[in-house]
Order: C-alpha cells, then sequence, then structure tokens
C-alpha cells in the first residue's frame, strides 16, 4: 500500500511531462534534477524506458542509485557544475527553479525545452487550469524566464500535473511489469503528519514520503 501511494503524482507527472508535453523520442537527450528525488527518481526511469540518453544531477553519495534508475550520467551537484559539464540537450526537467532554471536554459540545444514544475507558470497553465483571465498575469511572472530562453533561442514551459485514469492504467502495466519501481525515501504514521511536511520541505528527501493511516474497522 505504501509503494501504491508513492505512485500516482510523480508517475503522472513525469508522463505528462516527457510524453504530452515534450513529445521525447528515442535517441534524445535529457536532463532531469534531483535524480535522486520524489519526482527526479521516477523520470529518471520513464526517461530511460522512452529510449533518452538521461543525465541527472544528484548528491554524489546517490550515483549509484541513479544509475541503477537508469541514468546514463551523473552530475554531482555538490562537485560539479551541471551548466559546465553538459550541453546540447533536449529537454531539462527542474524541479528546483531560480538560478537552477536560468542555468538550464544553457544546456539546451537550439529548439530545446526547459521545463520546470516549480515555476514561474505561464499563460499556459492559466488555460490549463481555466483561468484565462489569468492569462496576462501568468505570462508576466514567466517573462523574465521566457525573455532569457529566447535571447538563447530555445522554448520554456511551466508543468502541472493534472489527474488522468486512462494513463495511470498505462503506468500501472510499466509498474507490474517491473519496469518502473517506486522510489520511498521513508513513512510516517497519521499523527505525524506535520513531521512529514516539514521534511519534505527540507528537499533531502531520496524518494517518497508516505503517511500511512490506521486501517478502518468498517
Ligand atoms: N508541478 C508538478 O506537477 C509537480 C509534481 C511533482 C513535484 N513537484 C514539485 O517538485 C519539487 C521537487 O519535489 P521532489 O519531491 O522531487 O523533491 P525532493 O524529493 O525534495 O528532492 C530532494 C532531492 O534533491 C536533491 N537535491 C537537492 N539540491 C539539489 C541540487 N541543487 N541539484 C540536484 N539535486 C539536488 C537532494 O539531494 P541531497 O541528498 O543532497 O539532499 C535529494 O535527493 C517540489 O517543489 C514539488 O512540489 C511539482
Amino acid at each position: 500500500m505504501e509503494e501504491s501511494a508513492a505512485v500516482p503524482l510523480v508517475a503522472l507527472a513525469a508522463w505528462q511531462a516527457l510524453v504530452d508535453l515534450a513529445q521525447v523520442k528515442p535517441g534524445q537527450k535529457e536532463l532531469v534534477h534531483a535524480g535522486a528525488g520524489g519526482l527526479g527518481s521516477t523520470v529518471v526511469q520513464l526517461a530511460h524506458y522512452l529510449g533518452g540518453y538521461v543525465a541527472t544531477t544528484a548528491n554524489g553519495h546517490d550515483a549509484e542509485k541513479v544509475r541503477a534508475l537508469g541514468a546514463d550520467q551523473v552530475v554531482d551537484y555538490t562537485k560539479t557544475d551541471f551548466a559546465e559539464a553538459l550541453s546540447g540537450y533536449d529537454v531539462v526537467l527542474d524541479s528546483l527553479g531560480g538560478d537552477n532554471l536560468a542555468k538550464s536554459l544553457r544546456v539546451l540545444k537550439p529548439g530545446g525545452l526547459a521545463i520546470s514544475v516549480v515555476g514561474p507558470p505561464d499563460a499556459a497553465f492559466a488555460e490549463q487550469v481555466g483561468q484565462t483571465l489569468l492569462k496576462p498575469v501568468m505570462a508576466l511572472m514567466s517573462r523574465k524566464v521566457r525573455a532569457q530562453a529566447k535571447k538563447l533561442g530555445v522554448r520554456y514551459s511551466f508543468f502541472f500535473m493534472r489527474a488522468d485514469g486512462t494513463q495511470l492504467k498505462t503506468l500501472a502495466s510499466l509498474y507490474d511489469a517491473g519496469t518502473l519501481c517506486p522510489v520511498l525515501d521513508r513513512s510516517f504514521p497519521f499523527d505525524e503528519t506535520l513531521e512529514a511536511l516539514a521534511y519534505v520541505e527540507q528537499g533531502r528527501a531520496n524518494g517518497k514520503i508516505v503517511v500511512t493511516m490506521p486501517l478502518s474497522r468498517a
């Protein structure tokens, strides 16, 4: 049950970012940031399954772990600047934001796509959530990064996962077949939910955090 609970959000996010948004093709180069984290550990697996050449940033002590998940190249973020080490990428998935996103634009090849799951949001996101009136606001929020991308001849998209039962069914078969595996850091009992949230907020988790509920007798 804990493994199952760790799957839907990150599996759908990985699928929708790589398949729906980036439309990745086998042989393309994909950089996945924080490959040892909750989202990154799933995106690395899916990118590998879809036939990409997968680079990831991770702490050196997680290098073997992310290689086992399917990473072809690991950049130890504590020692090496990924923007100096990597170039010519088709897609970057950024889950760190800020300067990390700005630097990610530089490792893309012309026409490449940087996807951020932490923002800033763009006009397409306003459309996705049915807030068309907010389109100019969200366009303004992402103006700086979009201008940087344009200057470099690359593209920027904000991404936010949405529930999709059909996609989840497809993904479930990949988990059943062992092609994808859930990556858990640790679980907390329900009455320690606040501690679980505090742990997530530290941004140091190696995999998903799960909160367990006592089984109902009904
Ligand atoms: N928009 C969406 O649909 C969507 C979907 C899923 C997640 N998210 C968001 O994505 C963000 C990341 O979530 P997450 O759960 O995957 O993160 P996470 O699990 O908190 O990531 C922690 C991992 O990142 C590593 N790390 C820390 N700084 C790093 C750096 N500079 N470069 C590379 N790795 C680094 C940590 O390594 P150490 O061992 O060194 O600490 C640890 O392995 C969250 O803000 C979450 O809300 C958004």
